[in-house]
């Protein structure tokens, strides 16, 4: 399986266009690199790809991404894209993918549902884009010889579909992680989860390579760079640190694994950051666009 990260960042990338914090700043000096928002292809013989979600940014992802570029006069070597949830950074980039090219798109119905009821998405012009509902737990092929089942992690519904209670934990089709499985090799991938009880551990530790929701390494980020007051917690995300965090809590996994979805607010991204060589010294490593691995 080939797995290149075309976009390492949470909501907004790095830099972000409205944001001077150090982690910004660094970035648009040239002294860290630049990254673009979540976005991961998949490949099992190189030829035909998948995407896992469809960032705002897909179409400079796409330009930066020799091995996704067209064969042909009007081609494309995606054949299908999959969600994760509605969230802005996860689906804007379908309106990149509107000129008239087949491709499969599987999500949850309700994610569907979400893609429907926003007239915008009619560009994808229904008799070349192909809605697949996905049923949690049942596997599906987005290509041949690919086998994803999706299942739910605690999640919360999508920023812009929020009402004046919202269930942060909440478990059901607005947020899912995949199991991906090639030639027996097994990526988990979960860019957006909100807590990891005892059984989604468990459910870690088949895993060869894991990609993992890295938005923020503290619950207060951002209160404490003074971004914002949004804790992690209320916008759906884990922290890294903390005895309950994924650097805690994913300890025991013997997966390569990754953090991805990486907030620019999160102090990891700094050299020389305590936080980081804290990171590194549990085992994780950091994404980055244009990252490739080969399971
Ligand atoms: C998130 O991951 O929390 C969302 O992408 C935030 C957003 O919609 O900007
Ligand atoms: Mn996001
Ligand atoms: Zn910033």
């Amino acid at each position: 399986m080939i797995i290149r990260t075309l976009g390492a960042g949470a909501g907004g990338g790095l830099p972000q266009w409205n944001c001077g914090c150090p982690q910004c700043r660094a970035a648009r000096a040239g002294e860290i690199a630049a990254m673009t928002q979540s976005s991961l292809a998949l490949s099992a013989d190189g030829q035909a790809w998948v995407l896992l979600n469809a960032s705002p940014d897909l179409r400079q992802q796409l330009a930066a991404t020799p091995a996704l570029h067209p064969r042909g006069l009007r081609d494309s070597p995606v054949a299908a894209v999959v969600l994760t949830n509605a969230d802005v950074d996860h689906i804007a980039g379908l309106l990149s993918l509107r000129e008239k090219t087949p491709f499969r798109l599987f999500a949850t119905a309700s994610t569907l549902t979400v893609l429907a009821e926003n007239a915008v998405f009619a560009v994808l012009d229904p008799a070349l884009v192909t809605p697949v509902a996905i049923t949690l737990d049942q596997p599906f092929c987005p290509l041949p010889g690919l086998e994803i089942i999706a299942y739910a992690v605690p999640g919360k519904v999508a920023l812009y579909l929020e009402g004046p209670e919202v269930e942060t934990r909440a478990m059901g089709e607005q947020t899912i992680g995949l199991r991906i499985v090639q030639g027996g090799r097994v990526l988990h991938y979960l860019p957006g989860c909100a807590d990891l009880p005892d059984w989604l551990c468990d459910r870690l530790t088949e895993a060869d390579l894991l990609l993992f929701d890295g938005t923020v390494w503290a619950d207060d980020d951002m209160q404490r760079s003074g971004t914002g007051a949004k804790t992690g917690a209320r916008m759906g995300h884990l922290a890294m640190s903390g005895p309950e965090g994924s650097l805690a809590r994913l300890a025991g996994l013997t997966a390569r694994r990754v953090y991805t979805h990486i907030n620019n607010t999160n102090p990891v991204l700094l050299p020389g950051a305590p936080e980081r060589a804290a990171l590194f010294a549990a085992g994780w490593e950091l994404a980055a666009d244009g990252m490739e691995i080969v399971l």
